[in-house]
Protein backbone atom coordinates (compact mmCIF):
# COMPACT_ATOMS: atom_id res chain seq x y z
CA UNK A 1 0.00 0.00 0.00
CA UNK A 2 2.82 2.57 0.76
CA UNK A 3 4.74 1.62 -2.28
CA UNK A 4 1.73 2.53 -3.98
CA UNK A 5 1.36 5.90 -2.52
CA UNK A 6 4.64 6.89 -3.52
CA UNK A 7 4.40 5.49 -6.96
CA UNK A 8 1.24 7.62 -7.29
CA UNK A 9 3.17 10.62 -5.74
CA UNK A 10 6.06 9.84 -7.84
CA UNK A 11 4.01 9.73 -10.70
CA UNK A 12 2.05 13.09 -9.70
CA UNK A 13 5.55 14.79 -9.43
CA UNK A 14 6.72 13.34 -12.73
CA UNK A 15 3.48 14.73 -14.77
CA UNK A 16 3.77 18.17 -13.26
CA UNK A 17 7.81 18.30 -14.43
CA UNK A 18 6.41 17.91 -17.78
CA UNK A 19 3.73 19.98 -17.22
CA UNK A 20 5.94 22.81 -16.53
CA UNK A 21 8.32 22.03 -18.83
CA UNK A 22 6.46 21.66 -21.58
CA UNK A 23 4.83 25.22 -20.45
CA UNK A 24 8.35 26.73 -20.23
CA UNK A 25 8.52 25.26 -23.90
CA UNK A 26 5.44 27.13 -25.14
CA UNK A 27 3.67 29.31 -23.18
CA UNK A 28 1.22 30.45 -25.77
CA UNK A 29 0.12 27.19 -26.03
CA UNK A 30 -0.38 26.83 -22.36
CA UNK A 31 -2.13 30.32 -22.57
CA UNK A 32 -4.22 28.53 -25.28
CA UNK A 33 -5.15 25.41 -23.83
CA UNK A 34 -6.19 27.31 -20.40
CA UNK A 35 -8.52 30.01 -21.90
CA UNK A 36 -9.56 29.69 -25.66
CA UNK A 37 -9.79 25.84 -26.14
CA UNK A 38 -12.65 25.03 -23.79
CA UNK A 39 -14.80 27.09 -26.71
CA UNK A 40 -12.45 27.37 -29.65
CA UNK A 41 -11.24 23.88 -29.59
CA UNK A 42 -7.82 21.75 -28.66
CA UNK A 43 -6.69 22.14 -31.97
CA UNK A 44 -8.41 25.22 -32.82
CA UNK A 45 -10.83 24.43 -35.25
CA UNK A 46 -13.85 25.82 -32.92
CA UNK A 47 -15.24 22.86 -31.75
CA UNK A 48 -14.34 23.08 -28.03
CA UNK A 49 -16.89 21.46 -25.20
CA UNK A 50 -18.70 24.95 -24.62
CA UNK A 51 -19.10 25.63 -28.44
CA UNK A 52 -22.08 23.09 -28.39
CA UNK A 53 -23.85 25.52 -25.07
CA UNK A 54 -23.46 28.72 -27.35
CA UNK A 55 -26.17 29.94 -29.16
CA UNK A 56 -23.69 31.12 -31.74
CA UNK A 57 -21.43 29.48 -34.08
CA UNK A 58 -17.27 29.51 -32.23
CA UNK A 59 -14.94 30.13 -35.53
CA UNK A 60 -12.21 27.64 -35.70
CA UNK A 61 -8.99 29.62 -35.91
CA UNK A 62 -6.58 27.74 -37.81
CA UNK A 63 -7.94 28.81 -41.32
CA UNK A 64 -7.47 33.01 -40.73
CA UNK A 65 -4.05 33.24 -42.47
CA UNK A 66 -5.99 31.25 -45.66
CA UNK A 67 -8.42 34.02 -45.20
CA UNK A 68 -6.23 36.33 -45.34
CA UNK A 69 -4.63 35.48 -49.02
CA UNK A 70 -2.17 33.64 -46.93
CA UNK A 71 -0.70 35.87 -44.93
CA UNK A 72 -1.45 35.22 -40.95
CA UNK A 73 -2.91 38.84 -40.00
CA UNK A 74 -1.08 39.16 -36.81
CA UNK A 75 -1.96 42.44 -35.70
CA UNK A 76 -5.37 42.03 -36.22
CA UNK A 77 -6.15 38.80 -34.38
CA UNK A 78 -3.59 40.52 -31.47
CA UNK A 79 -6.30 43.21 -31.33
CA UNK A 80 -9.20 41.06 -31.69
CA UNK A 81 -7.93 38.48 -28.44
CA UNK A 82 -6.99 42.07 -26.58
CA UNK A 83 -10.18 43.59 -26.88
CA UNK A 84 -9.19 46.67 -25.09
CA UNK A 85 -8.62 48.21 -28.76
CA UNK A 86 -12.48 48.35 -29.42
CA UNK A 87 -11.27 46.60 -32.54
CA UNK A 88 -14.23 44.19 -31.98
CA UNK A 89 -18.05 44.80 -32.09
CA UNK A 90 -19.68 45.96 -29.01
CA UNK A 91 -21.58 42.48 -27.21
CA UNK A 92 -19.76 39.50 -28.83
CA UNK A 93 -19.71 36.82 -26.48
CA UNK A 94 -16.19 36.48 -26.12
CA UNK A 95 -14.93 38.17 -23.43
CA UNK A 96 -11.99 40.79 -23.28
CA UNK A 97 -8.52 38.81 -22.63
CA UNK A 98 -6.57 41.93 -22.05
CA UNK A 99 -8.85 43.13 -19.36
CA UNK A 100 -8.67 39.64 -17.66
CA UNK A 101 -4.80 39.33 -18.03
CA UNK A 102 -4.35 42.89 -16.31
CA UNK A 103 -6.31 41.66 -13.46
CA UNK A 104 -3.74 39.43 -12.73
CA UNK A 105 -0.98 40.99 -13.94
CA UNK A 106 -2.26 44.29 -11.92
CA UNK A 107 -1.09 42.02 -8.40
CA UNK A 108 1.81 40.78 -9.20
CA UNK A 109 3.73 43.33 -10.92
CA UNK A 110 1.53 47.04 -10.44
CA UNK A 111 0.77 49.34 -12.92
CA UNK A 112 3.77 49.65 -15.31
CA UNK A 113 4.94 46.11 -15.51
CA UNK A 114 1.26 44.94 -15.79
CA UNK A 115 0.75 46.38 -19.36
CA UNK A 116 4.14 44.15 -20.00
CA UNK A 117 3.21 40.94 -18.70
CA UNK A 118 -0.21 41.30 -20.31
CA UNK A 119 1.15 42.20 -23.91
CA UNK A 120 3.71 39.46 -23.41
CA UNK A 121 0.93 36.60 -22.82
CA UNK A 122 -0.76 38.33 -25.65
CA UNK A 123 1.79 37.81 -27.94
CA UNK A 124 3.11 34.55 -26.99
CA UNK A 125 -0.69 33.70 -27.60
CA UNK A 126 -1.06 34.94 -30.69
CA UNK A 127 2.29 33.30 -31.70
CA UNK A 128 0.37 30.15 -30.83
CA UNK A 129 -2.14 31.19 -33.07
CA UNK A 130 0.47 31.98 -35.75
CA UNK A 131 2.11 28.27 -35.69
CA UNK A 132 -0.93 26.18 -36.11
CA UNK A 133 -2.33 27.92 -39.65
CA UNK A 134 -3.05 25.19 -42.30
C1 LIG B 1 -16.72 31.69 -24.42
C2 LIG B 1 -16.21 31.11 -25.66
C3 LIG B 1 -14.91 31.69 -26.21
C4 LIG B 1 -13.68 31.72 -25.60
C5 LIG B 1 -13.31 31.21 -24.22
C6 LIG B 1 -12.77 32.32 -26.57
N1 LIG B 1 -13.45 32.64 -27.71
FE1 LIG B 1 -12.65 33.46 -29.39
N2 LIG B 1 -14.50 33.61 -30.23
C7 LIG B 1 -15.66 33.12 -29.67
C8 LIG B 1 -16.78 33.45 -30.54
C9 LIG B 1 -18.24 33.08 -30.28
C10 LIG B 1 -16.25 34.17 -31.63
C11 LIG B 1 -17.01 34.78 -32.83
C12 LIG B 1 -17.81 35.99 -32.40
C13 LIG B 1 -16.99 37.06 -31.75
O1 LIG B 1 -16.01 37.55 -32.36
O2 LIG B 1 -17.27 37.41 -30.59
C14 LIG B 1 -14.80 34.24 -31.40
C15 LIG B 1 -13.91 34.86 -32.26
C16 LIG B 1 -12.53 34.81 -32.15
C17 LIG B 1 -11.58 35.33 -33.12
C18 LIG B 1 -11.95 35.97 -34.46
C19 LIG B 1 -12.01 34.85 -35.47
C20 LIG B 1 -12.35 35.31 -36.86
O3 LIG B 1 -12.51 34.41 -37.71
O4 LIG B 1 -12.45 36.50 -37.09
C21 LIG B 1 -10.33 35.11 -32.63
C22 LIG B 1 -8.99 35.45 -33.30
C23 LIG B 1 -10.49 34.46 -31.34
N3 LIG B 1 -11.83 34.29 -31.08
C24 LIG B 1 -9.45 34.08 -30.53
C25 LIG B 1 -9.62 33.62 -29.22
C26 LIG B 1 -8.52 33.39 -28.30
C27 LIG B 1 -7.04 33.56 -28.64
C28 LIG B 1 -9.07 32.98 -27.12
C29 LIG B 1 -8.36 32.70 -25.81
C30 LIG B 1 -7.68 33.80 -25.21
C31 LIG B 1 -10.52 32.93 -27.31
N4 LIG B 1 -10.80 33.32 -28.60
C32 LIG B 1 -11.42 32.52 -26.34
C33 LIG B 1 -15.77 32.42 -28.48
C34 LIG B 1 -14.76 32.27 -27.54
Amino acid sequence: MKTRKLLTLTAAFLAAMTLGAMAQEDPGKTEYMTACAVCHGESGLGNGPFAALMSIEVPGLTGLAAANDGAFPFLDVLMIVDGRTGVRGHGGPMPVWGDRYEQAALEQAGVYGAELIVRGRLLALVEYLESIQQ
